[in-house]
């Protein structure tokens, strides 16, 4: 097998492969450092993380569905100077990039989050506009072009790192979404958070979420992820990361040859501890086998 050359530029930033974590699923990879070589990774990107501690919604707030499951965490986290203290150092041992999520209920949340790290040793930031599950902020930011345009500015002055905005699929035209955040200034975008669900327990007769609605992930959303991923590459300049639904190496490769550059590998790791490495191995292979030399040869060629 011959070595293919994995390197991506997202937002001037090099990453090694295009293989990183979806936020919310691997923590800061302190679990999963067991199971995974960190220093493979493209990039860690971690759970969102606010201006304070958030206790996140009640449980049940995790439920399995056909293709997936569905979440109503409600962005538990420890707080920002939690996270300063033990998640970047630990991060800072891998040869690895760093992507901080950003959760917030008001521009001003985001802001001061943005600028608390503005002296942290991180690569990239993404900016969370798009979590279904708490009231404020997330996904209501993220369904309005105006607002998602108004908090990537305010957000934007604030920044030292590259700003990736995460934008949400429970949206009528995500290119319109996507055109407001490249308009207030984003570096990048990632797509695409979760899908809104329920699921109801018929014997108990009540929503098996204690938040009653969730969002879904897994490869039941993968078509509409990739077909979204496809429609803001045509649109706009920015790079995109690509997630929803990645558990293989050729599912990966399906949203980079519709114009993703990195791919984020999320529900997968709850049933395989080590899947992103198993995407890593399954790009190679698929380069290897039709004789590319670079991934940027596949991207985009959709
Ligand atoms: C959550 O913590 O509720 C999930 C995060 C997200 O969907 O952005």
């Amino acid at each position: 097998m011959s070595k293919v050359d994995l390197r991506v530029n997202i937002a001037g930033v090099e990453l090694k492969n295009p293989v990183m974590t979806a936020s919310g699923t691997f923590g800061s990879g302190i679990e999963y450092s067991e199971y995974v070589d960190l220093n493979r990774l493209g990039a860690v990107v971690t759970k969102g993380v606010a201006n304070i501690p958030w206790k996140g919604n009640a449980s049940p707030r995790v439920a399995e569905t056909y293709g997936g499951m569905l979440n109503s965490v409600g962005l538990q986290n420890p707080g920002i100077e939690e996270f300063i203290k033990k998640d970047i150092p630990f991060l800072r041992q891998y040869d690895t990039k760093i992507i901080v999520n950003i959760a917030g209920r008001t521009v001003e949340d985001y802001c001061s989050v943005v600028e608390r790290l503005a002296s942290e040793d991180i690569d990239l930031l993404e900016l969370n506009i798009s979590c279904p599950n708490v009231k404020e902020g997330g996904v209501c930011f993220g369904t309005v072009p105006s607002m998602v345009e108004h908090v990537t500015k305010e957000v934007k002055k604030f920044a030292k790192q590259p700003l990736i905005v995460k934008l949400t699929p429970n949206v009528t035209d995500i290119v319109e979404i996507a055109k407001a955040a490249e308009a207030g200034g984003a570096d990048g975008i990632s797509l695409i958070n979760t899908l809104l669900g329920m699921v109801i327990d018929i014997h108990k007769r009540k929503p098996v979420l204690a938040n009653v609605v969730g969002g879904l992930s897994g490869p039941a959303i993968k078509p509409v992820a990739v077909r979204m991923v496809h429609q803001v590459a045509k649109a706009t300049k920015l790079p995109i990361i690509g997630m929803g639904g990645i558990m293989t190496g050729e599912d990966a490769i399906e949203f980079i040859q519709a114009g993703a550059t990195g791919v984020a590998v999320g529900t997968a790791n709850f049933i395989n501890p080590r899947a992103t490495l198993d995407v890593l191995e399954g790009i190679e292979n698929y380069l290897n086998q039709y004789g590319e030399e670079k991934i940027g040869d596949v991207r985009g060629i959709i």
